[in-house]
């Protein structure tokens, strides 16, 4: 008899297990399939990673926005700056069945088996900060970030007043991490200064990864062999907080005494200040709080609206001439 009642107890239990996974538990549209007895909207974030002051700021944002209180389960999973990471996360994402994906992609390359996938399986893919480059836009339901290419064009076009009186122009140009939209697109800018301007001379080329330490280990390897350098094209802020603790180090001028002119990107808090100080000479904003953005578009597809494709965010930029400590102060990252 004890036998039976245990037998017959095993039995509820498989069957109650398959029930859950196998039902429609009320999830958010249009997944409705996450393990997800509140009925949240579930969304599965693949980041980038945690390379800089602007990423952790991208990451709060995202937190900040996709909370329980608001509705959400936020599944974020940090790809350490690895594509395959990120592949493998989007792949998590489809078999636990979230309602979105979004994707902050390393790179602009390699995405279409997977987000066919994702797809496949029903699950809208929202693509924030960089771009991903496919011929298939059906890939991707929209995209919201930073015109990179245009962050780049605005340093040049400061280049290009700041030094109209230099015949030659010595730069040295610190990239992002190879392959992601965002160096791409302040190294055309770049490019297309260079292209403009018959005495701009790139003397020394090299990435640092976005990150501070890396910075500083490719600036010290830019002076082992330039020391004559007009200008550092530094493609984010954590790379020239890199860059200006080597200049400390090999005790050598820049920004306000003289010497090298740092121009930098995303004018983070911390970068601001370093532009007050006058140790960056222009500062390029990339604007980091894209969860309101994000929360935007999966509210209009809840409501079965079809969102704008591609969402450019409005930037400025900061020169050492003219920044404040007021919009310092007004800083959110
Ligand atoms: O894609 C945005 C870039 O990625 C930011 O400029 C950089 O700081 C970050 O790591």
């Amino acid at each position: 008899m004890n036998k039976l009642i245990a037998l017959s107890g095993v039995f509820l239990f498989a069957f109650i297990l398959v029930s859950c996974n196998g039902s429609d538990n009320g999830a958010g549209k249009p997944g409705n399939k996450a393990e997800n007895p509140e009925g949240l909207i579930v969304v599965g974030f693949s980041q980038v990673g945690a390379e800089s002051d602007w990423r952790r700021a991208n990451t709060r944002s995202m937190r900040e926005t996709f909370t329980r209180e608001k509705g959400y389960r936020l599944i974020l999973k940090d790809a350490q700056q690895k594509q395959e990471h990120q592949i493998a996360a989007i792949r998590d994402f489809i078999q636990i069945k979230v309602n979105y994906i979004v994707l902050a992609p390393v790179t602009e390359q390699g995405w279409d088996s997977v987000l066919e996938e994702a797809r496949d399986a029903g699950i809208p893919v929202i693509i924030m900060d960089r771009m991903i480059k496919t011929l298939d836009d059906t890939l991707f339901v929209s995209w919201v970030g930073s015109d990179f290419r245009r962050e780049g064009g605005m340093a040049a076009v400061w280049m290009e007043k700041t030094f109209k009186d230099k015949k030659k122009l010595k730069i040295a140009h610190m990239q992002g991490s190879m392959g992601s939209s965002a160096q791409i697109g302040r190294t055309e800018g770049l490019q297309e200064g260079v292209a403009r301007n018959a005495g701009w001379q790139i003397v020394i080329r090299d990435s640092g990864d976005f990150a501070q330490v890396k910075g500083k280990e490719v600036m010290e390897r830019f002076l082992s062999k330039y020391r004559d350098i007009d200008v550092l094209y530094c493609e984010n802020d954590n790379m020239a907080f890199g860059a200006i603790q080597a200049l400390n180090e090999a005790r050598l001028p820049y920004g306000l005494f003289g010497g090298l002119k740092i121009v930098s990107f995303d004018a983070t808090r911390a970068g601001l200040e370093q532009t007050l100080a006058r140790n960056i000479s222009y500062n390029v904003e990339c604007n980091p709080l894209h969860g309101p953005r994000v929360e935007n578009i999966i509210q209009q597809l809840q409501l079965g609206k079809t969102p704008n494709k591609i969402v450019y965010v409005d930037e400025t930029a900061f020169s050492a001439d003219t920044i404040t400590q007021e919009e310092i102060d007004a800083r959110a990252y």
